[in-house]
């Protein structure tokens, strides 16, 4: 799949203005950024491309403005980006127009700009013509490196491609490999581990995946929907009752595309959802009734565990209990440390992304021993989905 992206093999960038797309939308509490990760996976595609000679022209959104607005500015990103880099990242302070255009007037061959925030300009969103038009005039080429917002199909992530000549950048590289490895093109057997609380915001993500996997496992309150379905009384566990029909329909599914489902058989019930509430694992057939279902039980993880070591290929997307409240992020915890034991001694490619699932690998301690961590949300669950992502679509070689 990646070899027909191109990629920064393809050009020379030496003297080039190359518009790079980042995801700069870090999460940030009073003016300070919390979490520098994705800085550091954009850092090596803006290195490579300034150490050759090019112009490094950042573009990014950071939250979801509503037009020009202090709070969502920029600045603040870039500079912490410039520690990140140990570079100086100059910054101006509209995406177009005359700041834009004087600031790479000024700029020397591998100097770094950094532009602000696109979604300033609502234009950016509808992907409008005249704005692609604008902000290709100030580039030579195109380089998105922003999996995580390829998902949108916007003017900076998308639009640009039609314009310009466009390349996957280093991080958008690594990730579509990684992705390849994992469902497009894997070793077999495959499972999936999918877990989260909602089977509603997953239902497509479950119908493709058992057409593409040999086993799934369920977890999470998603699993009491499923477990409710099959006639079990789930006590007071979260479960979307009105989806049982959809749960039945995924299982038929799954069996006539001869995907093993593995649900939990046992369960760790607390009478309230608190941490360190007194909890004790029950069987499925003794759920109390004033109890609710907060983490797999034992016997569960140990169902996990022996699927995950009949897998040579793992993809996981959500934790298996109420990680946020200990001890309840015990089964999430357990099992995400097989997979990355099973990983270290090269029986195992695991990918891991979306949402809580980054937050529950680190606080397993494993995210640097799985073979791939996506910092992305929404983008890696619409590819979990099938869909297609715009701002991939449109790096595909033609
Ligand atoms: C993200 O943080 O998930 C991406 O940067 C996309 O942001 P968005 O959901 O606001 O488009
Ligand atoms: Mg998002």
């Amino acid at each position: 799949m990646t070899n027909s992206f191109r990629t920064l093999d393809d050009v020379d960038v030496r003297g080039k203005r190359v518009l790079l797309r980042v995801d700069l939308n870090v999460p940030m509490e009073q003016g300070r950024v919390t979490d520098t990760t994705r800085l550091e996976r954009v850092a090596p595609t803006i290195t490579e491309i300034a150490d050759k000679g090019g112009k490094a022209i950042l573009l990014a959104h950071f939250g979801r403005p509503k037009g020009p607005d202090p709070k969502n500015s920029l600045r603040p990103v870039a500079a912490e980006l410039a520690k990140v880099l140990g570079k100086p990242v100059a910054f101006a302070d509209d995406c177009v127009g005359e700041p834009a255009q004087q600031a790479i007037t000024a700029m020397k061959d591998g100097d770094i700009l950094c532009l602000e925030n696109t979604r300033f300009h609502k234009e950016e969103e509808k992907n409008d013509p005249e704005f692609v038009a604008e902000l290709a005039k100030l580039g030579d080429i195109w380089v998105n490196d922003a999996f995580s917002a390829a998902h949108r199909a916007h003017v900076s992530t998308e639009g640009l491609g039609h314009k310009l000549p466009g390349y996957a950048g280093r991080t958008m590289q690594a990730e579509l490999e990684a992705l390849n490895k994992a469902l497009e093109a894997p070793t077999k057997p495959v499972i999936a581990v999918i877990g989260g609380a909602k089977v509603s915001t997953k239902i497509d993500l479950l119908e493709n995946l058992v057409s593409k996997v040999d086993a799934l496992v369920i977890g999470g309150g998603m699993a009491n929907t499923f477990l409710h379905a099959q006639g079990i009384n789930v006590g007071k566990s979260l479960a979307e009752k009105d989806l049982a029909a959809t749960a039945l329909r995924i299982m038929e599914k799954a069996e006539a595309a001869n995907c093993a489902i593995i649900l939990p058989v046992d369960a760790t019930v607390a009478f309230h959802f608190a941490a360190n509430a007194p909890s004790q694992a029950y069987g499925l057939d003794a759920i109390p009734a004033e109890g609710m279902i907060l983490d797999v039980g034992p016997q569960s993880v140990e169902r996990v565990h022996s699927a995950i070591d009949d897998a040579a290929t793992l993809v996981w997307n959500g934790p298996l209990g109420a990680f946020e409240l200990t001890p309840f992020d015990h089964g999430t915890v357990v099992a995400a440390k097989h997979a990355a034991a099973r990983t270290k001694t090269g029986k195992l490619v695991s990918v891991a992304g979306g949402g809580d699932t980054v937050a529950a690998l680190n606080q397993a301690g494993v995210a640097g021993d799985f073979t791939y961590v996506s910092t992305a949300g929404g983008a890696f669950l619409e590819w979990m989905e099938g869909k297609p992502l715009p701002g991939v679509e449109v790096l595909r070689a033609k």
